[in-house]
């Protein structure tokens, strides 16, 4: 499973000979001027939550591919009305899709789409198949439900969490977190977009080499295989 760091909380995922990604915010984000929208080529389009930060570049890039929004079932119906194909599903369920079993799991934060309608309930996946199993917390608080991941998926080989704090939890408890999940190999994400998710990549990096765990704060277009 091949990751690519687009910014804020969006990866592009290849894995099983299909292509997904994850949270889409791209011409709105300076720091990512670099990616291009138009030549993102996907199967798929997973948003955790409606906020504008996630999916901000969802319906075009959907469009442009005649891909499958997954998301949480107001979402998706949401989309569906815009004349989009979509999956929903909602929180503890899980589906086969054809490039591996994706569970939508608790988060605990709000949800509302960009023309203000309600958004249904924040989430993340966990994504498995033969190649890996990968958590994506979407935005978060730290929450007791995450130690029931290891209860109810495949043991996790990496967990992308937010760290930035302010509107999510911060790396503090992405550490707690790290443990509620049973995962040492972190990726931050949801940093240094906006004023108040800059963080200190030195006192994050070295906090979670203290618990003997591994964060990287990727770089944009940073690719990381697992
Ligand atoms: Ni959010
Ligand atoms: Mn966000």
């Amino acid at each position: 499973m091949k990751l690519t760091f687009l910014g804020q909380s969006c990866f592009l995922i290849e894995t099983m000979g299909k292509k997904l990604i994850i949270d889409p915010m791209i011409k709105s984000n300076p720091l990512a001027s670099e990616i291009k929208v138009e030549d993102i080529k996907v199967d798929y389009v997973l948003l955790t939550h409606g906020h504008y930060d996630h999916v901000a570049d969802a319906q075009q890039i959907a469009t442009n591919n005649d891909a499958i929004i997954i998301s949480n079932f107001e979402i998706v119906g949401w989309y569906e009305q815009k004349g989009l194909k979509g999956h929903g599903m909602n929180l503890g369920g899980k589906f086969k899709f054809d490039f591996g079993m994706i569970k939508y799991v608790v988060g605990i934060h709000s949800s509302m789409l960009p023309d203000g309608t309600y958004g249904g309930a924040s989430g993340g996946f966990v994504i498995s198949n033969d190649e890996a199993t990968i958590y994506f917390a979407g935005d978060t608080a730290l929450t007791m439900d995450m130690q029931l991941i290891p209860k109810t998926c495949p043991p996790l080989d990496l967990a992308v969490l937010p760290v930035g704090d302010n509107f999510t939890m911060g790396y503090e408890d992405a550490i707690i977190a790290s443990d509620f999940i049973a995962c040492d190999q972190i990726v931050g994400c949801h940093f240094d977009t906006f004023p108040p998710i800059k963080i200190d990549h030195e006192v994050v990096r070295k906090a979670f080499k203290d618990q003997n765990k591994t964060i990287i704060l990727p770089q944009i277009g940073q690719e990381i295989t697992v």
